[in-house]
């Protein structure tokens, strides 16, 4: 409890800090690389669920947080994507490339909370190749206006997010605690969220353990359903969530020793499919 208090504290000395510096207000830069896009609607906070993604990890390096030697036992950040209501999204929106520079107070936080859960660098929007964060922020983060106005204040308001609403917590303490193999009812899973979030999540499985977990919020930033519906009809079977679901641990000393890298993520990562929600 002290310890879950002192980090708050600290996280919130953080933001103090940032605010008091002024390093929030940087100018805006010219808008729009391609064809404008139109205000997003809400926005989905997705966490993804190291268990799952680790166990399939063949290769290690540095940056990917499933490498380390104390395995990861709580969600961690995706990212924070802008929105339609009809299932679609806005992406890459403005001309703005990541820069690391900007969000250097943040590292420690981000590499805590937001790593990478692979070796390969991620694709980006207007330089080609990147960490996992100049993707976030290049592809979700430009298209956040004119709630999130820049890239500090992006990954500020994710992280306050992530902090404010602790999805591991509302779990545990509704009784859904991680543990190899036990299989935990869907909508009971559901349920819980809903009951302490105030919200319906979005689920995505692989092969029946829990990958990602999705919050969704207004523009106001608060809690309210995530979409129900597809409209789009993209639909992947494989990230269809059974009856039944677990929330699996790895073995993270499987990995330790070896260094070469794996596989790129996000070529099927976002497509809003297997919404489950009740
Ligand atoms: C969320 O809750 C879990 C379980 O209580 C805890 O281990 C973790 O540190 C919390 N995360 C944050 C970011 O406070
Ligand atoms: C992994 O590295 C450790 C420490 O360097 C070493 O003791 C161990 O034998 C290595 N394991 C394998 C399987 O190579």
């Amino acid at each position: 409890m002290a310890m879950k208090t002192a980090r708050k504290a600290a996280w919130v000395l953080v933001v103090w800090a940032l605010a008091a510096a002024g390093l929030g207000s940087v100018s805006a830069r010219a808008p729009l690389g391609r064809e404008a896009q139109r205000e997003f609607d809400y926005f989905k906070l997705s966490l993804q669920w190291p268990g799952t993604i680790c166990a399939s990890t063949r290769y290690c390096c540095a940056s990917n947080g499933c490498c380390r030697s104390e395995p990861l036992q709580t969600f961690t950040i995706h990212g924070l994507w802008p929105d339609y209501d009809d299932g679609t999204w806005p992406a890459c929106c403005r001309r703005t490339q990541f820069e690391m520079d900007k969000i250097l107070p943040l590292k420690e936080t981000l590499d805590k909370y937001w790593p990478s859960l692979f070796c390969s660098s991620s694709s980006t929007c207007f330089s080609g190749k990147g960490p996992f964060w100049a993707h976030e922020w290049e592809k979700h983060g430009t298209c956040s206006a004119p709630v999130v106005q820049d890239e500090l204040q992006y990954f500020t308001t994710a992280l306050d997010l992530y902090f404010k609403y602790n999805v591991t917590e509302m779990l545990s303490s509704g009784g859904i605690q991680i543990s190899n193999g036990k299989e935990y009812a869907l909508s009971d899973v559901i349920d819980t969220i809903k009951h302490a979030f105030g919200g319906s999540p979005q689920i995505v499985c692989k092969r029946g353990s829990v990958e990602e977990l999705r919050l969704c919020f207004d523009k106001e930033l608060k809690p309210r359903d995530c979409l129900t519906t597809l409209t789009n009809g993209i639909v992947s079977r494989r990230k269809h969530c059974p009856q039944y679901i677990t929330l699996p641990t790895y073995d993270p000393l499987v990995l330790a020793n070896s260094t070469r890298e794996i596989m790129t993520q996000f070529n099927d990562f976002e497509v809003p499919a297997a919404l489950y929600t009740s």
